[in-house]
């Protein structure tokens, strides 16, 4: 087997700590002796073993003549929960480590294979580098923008709308859609952002829902001048729920899991910028922002968002007044062009309904 062949199934290992491992980095490792795989391992949950010490457990720590693959560099701080992996590496002495790609967290960006070297392991660096790079978007946007990885999701009619004109949207794509959100979108994110129109209008739960998770996402509302009912149901579920709002906002009687955030804002509204920020410093790392129109055109007008998924439903909503899955003032016009390109990425069938996935251009 080549390098990238073995890098590929470290790959496949650590996409199987999807989604416990949230928010810590899907890490997968491979141990080969003689041309042959004698073990495989992954970070299977947040704050567990790492995937090195997972695969080195089933070989019976004997890593004597074997190549570790793995599809980050191995950790060298002393400074979490769990040991160094170099500290593992170095006293079982494998021949040689080969690396995906280097830790992206400039403090141990290069460190653990310093170590490594250092110590006379040798070491390869870059085998498949951007599919490792790609299982962990937003640790690596994390890293470098301090700001949250952003996915929006919307679920549409085949003419772009997301309710009828009285604010109904129940439901416009399929239970498969609907799974597949739960499962991969907000199981995977720290936050769920939702404009206030869609609280009052559909009063959402905004919960994972038949998907095994360390816990439920908090939620985020833009909510200028706090118009949240109290009875809402995103207050019943243990998480924390942001109300953003406005500094002379009157505040109601929320429960204690509510943390209303002040801001102040411009002529089109709170600065979307400014609530990512907010949200990083409270440790949130990723986001996902489901709506409704009005909210969804303030991300993408700001130009802050990293995925857009759309879910299409075979059917029409044609009343005039039918939200959009993305609005903004007549006031706004992009610098170029008619409207604002993304760049297509993937497609899949989903039941009846059509995902559309779209990154940034
Ligand atoms: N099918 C779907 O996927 C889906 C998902 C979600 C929602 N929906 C539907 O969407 C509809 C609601 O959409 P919508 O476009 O009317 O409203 P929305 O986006 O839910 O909420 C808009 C409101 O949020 C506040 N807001 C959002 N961004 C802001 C910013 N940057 N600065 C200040 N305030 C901000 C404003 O509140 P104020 O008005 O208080 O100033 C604004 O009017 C509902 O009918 C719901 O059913 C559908």
């Amino acid at each position: 087997m080549t390098d990238e062949e073995i890098m590929a199934e470290a790959i496949r290992e650590a996409k199987k700590g999807f989604p416990l491992a949230f928010p810590n980095p899907l890490v997968g490792c491979v141990v080969v002796r003689n041309g042959k795989i004698i073990a495989r391992g992954h970070h299977a949950f947040f704050g567990g073993p790492h995937a090195e010490v997972n695969a080195a457990k089933k070989c019976s720590y004997n890593l004597r003549n074997a190549s570790v693959y793995v599809t980050m560099e191995p950790c060298s701080s002393r400074a979490k929960k769990t040991p160094p992996c170099t500290d593992l590496l170095l006293s079982l002495r494998p021949e040689k480590v080969i690396i995906g790609d280097l830790d992206p967290n400039p403090i141990h960006n290069g460190r653990g294979v310093e170590i490594l070297r250092k110590s006379g392991i040798k070491v390869k660096i870059g085998v498949l580098k951007k599919e490792c790079q790609n299982l962990n978007p937003a640790f690596y946007k994390n890293m470098k923008e301090k700001l949250p990885y952003i996915i929006l999701k919307m679920a549409q009619s085949i003419n772009g709308k997301i309710a009828d004109n009285r604010g109904n949207s129940k439901w416009i794509s399929s239970e498969k859609s609907r799974e597949y959100s739960h499962k991969f979108l907000r199981a995977a994110c720290g936050c769920i952002i939702s404009g206030v129109e869609t609280i009052i209008k559909d009063d959402p739960e905004l919960t994972v829902r038949n998907v095994k998770i360390q816990s439920q996402p908090a939620v985020c509302v833009i909510d200028p001048n706090l118009r949240t009912p109290i009875s809402a149901r995103i207050f019943k579920a243990k998480r924390t729920v942001y109300l953003i709002s406005l500094y002379n906002a009157k505040n109601k009687n929320y429960p204690e899991n509510v943390s209303v955030i002040r801001m102040g804002k411009k002529e089109d509204g709170f600065q979307i910028i400014d609530i990512l920020k907010t949200l990083y410093e409270k440790g949130i790392r990723s986001v996902l922002v489901e709506g409704g129109g009005k909210t969804h055109g303030q991300f993408i007008r700001s130009g802050l968002f990293d995925k857009i998924f759309v879910f299409i439903s075979p059917m029409i909503i044609g009343q005039e007044n039918a939200i959009s899955s993305v609005s903004w003032t007549d006031r706004f016009s992009p610098k170029k062009g008619l409207g604002i390109a993304v760049k297509p990425e993937d497609i899949k069938s989903l039941g009846p309904d059509l995902l559309l996935i779209y990154g940034k251009k």
